[in-house]
């Protein structure tokens, strides 16, 4: 038996690095066993492993590195053990393990991504920053108590958030700090590290106060999405007991009052958001096929819904079904899909790691003799099937969004948006997502020369490969 000890077990690279070496050394998974600095170093040093019997590993899925960074974040102790199984599975005949969604370890890692994303959004909703004085300088600082070791993960989110603020994460095991150019991660520290009350509390509360529907008042929805553990470091959960029980009297009194126009510009998307069904994404599929929102559904064979993992950390958004999607019912599997897959795997990205869906949802065409020939769907057609867009990322709740073409570029970022001007380059939202655009493949299959068209295809998957931001 091979003893390895991990010094910090959520570390991707050193993981990485020594299951490496195993695989080098052709060890097989039963043969080692895993530690940590905690739970290893009582025997001393690691025994030195047997040397290398190949030069190079096999190739991995670059999906499978994207995995094994989630997954380390997990604190099952089983982690370091099946992972390293399912590389030693990848490069020894199944290949194609991945795919596999009944495998038992595969299932495992998808409940692990699941647990540790669901942990990343509720970190990303729910810290909150007090505001403590440091000499002539002002510092904010966080106490927060995740699940899983996501602090470094996260860290990236509110820097890009609150780049001009100086900050301090603190969980247990963990921190993160912010000095306006650099970001470093340290050791853990406790509650009492961490201010209790400040001024910003209170502007917290109004905030809060002030933003709550009472006529969307969904007690066991809110309760689920915002779990009562977090309340503790919630200053504006003080506030839920008197705002539910005063929502009723708020609900007519809003009823009687005129409508006003909200000022703050929003994006399409979070307009469309208030009409946004409920249910799963599987429920969303459903009552999607039966949507009559637009007149589209009567000539289209069916509805076309998005696709892929429900906890993808990028939505790929397209316009809307051709030709083809509308006969299968999935989306991009005519030309323009496959020369999506092809730039995706030029660019080095898995498909299957991305939730691709489109703009609108039913194929908009004219009949010409035998054939259907597409036709762009109009705005009225755009913003009705918008609250099933809303909806689909609400319920996936990705890092980022990639937008194909200039239709679900105004959809994500609203009318004002000039693809050509603005694509390939990541943009914040008012959400805190970040999301790019690029053009649409078929804007590449129409283009009349072959060299604007290899020119073009280059530049689109540049633009694809900057998923790896994302995706590691
Ligand atoms: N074009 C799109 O925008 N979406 C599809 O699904 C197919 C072609």
């Amino acid at each position: 038996m091979h003893v390895v000890t991990l010094d910090d077990p959520s570390d991707t690279a050193e993981w990485r690095a020594k299951a490496r070496t195993l695989l080098l050394a052709d060890v097989d998974p039963a043969d080692v066993e895993w530690r940590t600095g905690a739970s290893g170093g009582l025997f001393g040093e690691d025994a030195p492993l047997p040397p290398p019997v190949r030069e190079t590993t096999p190739a991995v899925p670059r999906a499978f590195l994207g995995l094994a960074d989630t997954v380390l974040a997990h604190r099952d102790p089983r982690r370091h053990a099946t992972l390293y199984r399912m590389l030693w599975r990848m490069t020894h005949g199944e290949k194609a393990l991945l795919r596999i969604a009944t495998d038992d370890d595969v299932a495992w890692a998808h409940t692990c991504i699941k647990q540790v994303n669901r942990d990343m959004h509720k970190m990303k909703a729910f810290v909150r920053f007090r505001e403590v004085p440091l000499g002539d300088a002002t510092i904010y600082v966080a106490w927060f108590e995740p699940e899983h070791d996501i602090v470094a993960r996260v860290a990236p989110f509110f820097v890009r958030r609150f780049t001009g603020m100086r900050w301090s994460l603190l969980t247990p095991s963990r921190s993160a700090h912010w000095d306006g150019e650099t970001l470093s991660i340290g050791p853990g520290a406790s509650r009492a590290d961490a201010p209790s009350d400040d001024a910003l509390e209170d502007l917290w509360r109004t905030y809060y106060a002030s933003i709550f529907n009472p006529a969307r008042l969904k007690v066991d929805a809110m309760r689920r999405e915002m779990p009562v553990k977090y309340w503790k470091n919630l200053p504006e959960a003080r506030l839920i007991p008197e705002l539910v029980r005063d929502a009723l009297p708020r609900m007519q009194a809003m009823v009687k009052n005129q409508p006003t126009v909200p000022r703050k510009k929003i994006t399409p998307l979070q307009k469309a958001a208030v009409d946004a069904p409920e249910g799963s994404i599987a429920a969303l599929r459903r009552q999607a096929r039966d949507c009559r929102a637009c007149d589209l559904w009567k000539p289209a064979t069916q509805t076309v819904f998005g696709e892929g993992p429900v906890h993808a950390r990028i939505v790929v958004i397209g316009e809307q079904p051709g030709d083809q999607e509308d006969l299968a019912g999935k989306p991009f599997v005519g030309p323009a899909g496959k020369l999506f897959d092809r730039a995706l795997g030029e660019a080095g990205v898995e498909r299957d790691a991305l939730y691709v869906t489109n703009a609108v949802k039913h194929f908009k065409f004219e009949p010409r003799g035998k054939v259907r020939l597409h036709k762009r769907a109009n705005a009225e057609e755009q913003a009705a099937c918008r609250p099933w867009l809303a909806a689909e990322l609400d319920r996936i709740q990705p890092e980022a969004i990639v937008c194909l073409g200039a239709m679900a570029a105004q959809a994500v970022f609203g009318a004002s948006f000039r693809l050509m001007q603005q694509r390939g380059e990541w943009l914040d939202l008012p959400d805190g997502r970040r999301a790019m655009a690029t053009v649409h493949p078929s804007y590449l299959l129409r283009l009349p020369d072959h060299e604007a068209r290899e020119a073009g295809y280059a530049d689109f998957v540049r633009d694809l490969s900057l998923m790896h931001d994302v995706l590691g």
